[in-house]
């Protein structure tokens, strides 16, 4: 199966959800690839293979095939494809290109077979990266601060969800949205928490990602938190969202 991991807003918890989240379900023998199609190239950075020459940019330039991007990651059953600065490039250099939207869907056509999981991790724009991960996708995960402001944007993101579901991928589907960085001893997260709840109701995850430091040191050790410090809050709270999403994902039965 096939999701993005989706917020036009940024710094929201996107990266860190698909490192542990992919992690978590290599740890249980899924296979598992990550493709980093931010040019902030984060998730490669957090699984230390960032490698401009493989990057997925080298794909769309015709300069290397999908297949030779690959890399292996510290963990077992989990590759990697890097992302690089060039990337920003394809937005433009692409513009004219009438299968723009399609070019990541047919690319990872070739090489899907081989993996159970496939996350796509996309910048925090609702530009050609974005969009293109999303025409590839079974489903589209989202995750969301919580913070003042933070279900603003949620609605030009659904809307273009549904735009892209009208004209380029009518199989996606919307696995579910994920509030990270909760703050118990802030009110303002259980806020914005029943606030996400009353109108999304069970399309939020039934766990929360709490602000955990160890979250956000982590990618510093080029390590997943999760092989970094597994007991930590934020290691166990992406343990317990990852098992909710392979429910979520056979009950959508997305393939
Ligand atoms: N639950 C958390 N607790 C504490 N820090 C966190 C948590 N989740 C993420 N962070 C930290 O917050 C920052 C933003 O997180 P992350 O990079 O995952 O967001 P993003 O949505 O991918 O950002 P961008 O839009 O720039 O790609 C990072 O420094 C990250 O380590
Ligand atoms: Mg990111």
């Amino acid at each position: 199966m096939i999701i993005t991991i989706a917020n036009q807003k940024g710094g929201v918890g996107k990266t860190t959800t698909v490192v542990n989240l992919a992690t978590a379900l290599a740890s249980i023998d899924k296979k598992v690839l990550v493709i980093d199609m931010d040019p902030q190239y984060n998730s490669s950075m957090s699984f230390n293979v960032y490698n401009p020459n493989l990057s997925i940019y080298k794909v769309f330039s015709n300069k290397v095939n999908i297949e030779d991007t690959i890399q292996k990651s510290q963990i077992p059953n989990l590759n990697v494809i890097s992302a690089c600065e060039d990337l920003a490039a394809a937005e433009y250099e692409l513009a004219d290109d009438e299968n723009r939207n399609f070019l990541l869907k047919n690319y990872i056509n070739i090489i899907k077979n081989n993996y159970e999981y496939i996350f796509i991790d996309t910048p925090p724009t609702l530009g050609l990266l974005t969009v293109s991960s999303l025409t590839a996708s079974a489903e589209v995960l989202i995750p969301v601060q919580c913070e003042f402001f933070a279900l603003e944007g949620l609605s030009k993101l659904i809307k273009t969800i549904e735009l892209v579901k009208t004209n380029l991928n009518i199989d996606l589907k919307l696995n579910g949205i994920i509030l990270t960085m909760y703050d118990k001893r802030n009110s303002l997260s259980s806020l914005i928490e029943k606030e996400a709840r009353e109108y999304f109701d069970t399309t939020v995850y039934k766990f929360n990602v709490p602000r955990n430091v160890t979250l956000s040191e982590a990618p510093s050790h080029g390590l997943p938190a999760i092989i970094y410090d597994l007991k930590c809050s934020g290691s166990q709270a992406y343990i317990a969202l990852a098992k909710e999403f392979l429910e979520r994902s056979n009950l959508n039965g997305s393939q």
